[in-house]
């Protein structure tokens, strides 16, 4: 298909491991509930339902890009990691936070699900979304697809909802482990089909999201989270062949296997969480991939010298050894309501200042 062409790489520059004039930079959720232009939206459309309108997930990708002219490397589309267990024939509510009425309380509610999931049919609006953004960017900064890591989708499926035990998703991997992984690698099998659909649809590079990562022992990643991980980088990438973009990991709280990760995961990039000093976190990769983020979201709320003086200390960090290379800037998570939108731009503009170094 032909889309306008791009006219900002620095993302994928970076994501490839090259060396970079400055890091690019974006935020998770920066589409979202900080901004007053989202909440607007939001007044007259619930959550999903913006979701599923191509018109309203385009116009509120696009909304950080226009306010933050020139400061911003990349959209991200809006959308949810929740997708996945809806095209999977789960109900999925968000008020505020997301719910499932019917969650897999044991192995027999797998039969629950669909037997076989069509991404086109399930979650063609999110192909179309991407598509209608992509020439909305009009080649501005690339345009980022995701979907949740199996693991992450798998404990809210089983959890119904947000946890702070995880006692649900625990009795399930330790009582009924060879279930557990069955029904990961179903999961994957979902986000390998949704992941190479996005691609074709306009995404320039992929980031999956294993938000709790960091539940697991660093034994259970390798047993429960690790495999469909693996399994879906090397899915979607003998899938798109010679189509094949950057693809990131995030996985929250999983700092033990940046190594191991940074080895044979076969991602790109590694996102890391604010937990790993940017040092430590490029020695323990050895220059095998690229790193994206890593300030602590609470830092927005600081005010101006204290983000000033953090960003300089990340971009320090990510930069002594060799320059600006193989970094993408970024938050160590999504970055949460309360934060003024006039803070995000001066983190904005403090990377463009303290990580032009070569
Ligand atoms: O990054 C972006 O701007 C793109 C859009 C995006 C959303 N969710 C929009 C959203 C992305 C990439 C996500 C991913 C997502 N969703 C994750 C992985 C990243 C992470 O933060 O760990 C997870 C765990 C979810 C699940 C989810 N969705 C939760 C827990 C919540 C409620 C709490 C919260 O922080 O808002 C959501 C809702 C959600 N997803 C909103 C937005 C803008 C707010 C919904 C609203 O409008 O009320």
């Amino acid at each position: 298909m032909g889309f306008p062409p791009l006219k900002n790489d620095l993302l994928l520059r970076a994501a490839r491991g090259e060396k970079t004039e400055r890091a690019p930079v974006w935020v998770m959720r920066q589409a979202g509930r900080y901004l007053p232009e989202f909440r607007e939206v939001r007044k007259t459309h619930e959550f999903f339902d913006i979701c599923r309108t191509p018109a309203l997930a385009t116009e509120i990708t696009v909304q950080p890009i226009r306010r933050y002219t020139g400061l911003l490397d990349a959209a991200i589309i809006f959308s949810d990691i929740l997708v996945i267990p809806q095209a999977m024939g789960m109900e999925v509510l968000m008020n505020p936070g997301p719910e499932f009425p019917d969650p897999l309380s044991t192995p027999a509610d797998i039969a629950k699900l669909r037997d076989v999931v069509d991404v086109n049919k399930e979650l063609g609006y999110v192909f179309e979304a991407l598509t209608q953004t992509r020439i909305a960017l009009a080649g501005e900064v690339p345009l980022i697809g995701f979907c949740g890591a199996p693991w992450t989708l798998f404990a809210y499926m089983v959890e119904g909802g947000g946890s702070k035990t995880f006692q649900k998703v625990k009795t399930w991997i330790f009582k009924y482990p060879e279930e557990s992984k069955a029904l990961l690698i179903r999961i994957a099998d979902v986000c390998i089909d949704f992941l190479v659909g996005q691609v074709k649809a306009g995404a320039q590079l992929l980031q999956v999201f294993d938000s709790w990562a960091g539940e697991l022992s660093p034994h259970d990643f390798d047993t429960f989270s690790r495999p469909s991980l693996e399994y879906i980088a090397r899915g979607v990438r003998e899938r798109l062949g010679a189509d094949r973009v950057p693809m990131t990991l995030f996985a929250k709280g999983a700092n033990y296997a940046l190594a191991s990760l940074a080895e044979s995961s076969g991602y790109d990039t590694l996102g890391l969480d604010w937990l790993v000093d940017p040092l430590e976190a490029r020695r323990l990769v050895n220059d095998k991939v690229a790193l994206q983020g890593n300030m602590d979201p609470g830092v927005l709320y600081g005010g101006r010298e204290a983000i000033e003086a953090t960003v300089k200390r990340m971009c320090d960090g990510f930069t002594a050894n060799g320059g600006c290379r193989a970094w993408i800037a970024n938050l160590g998570h999504g970055i949460t309501p309360g934060v003024d939108p006039e803070d995000l731009r001066w983190f904005f503009e403090c990377v463009h200042k303290y990580s032009a170094r070569t």
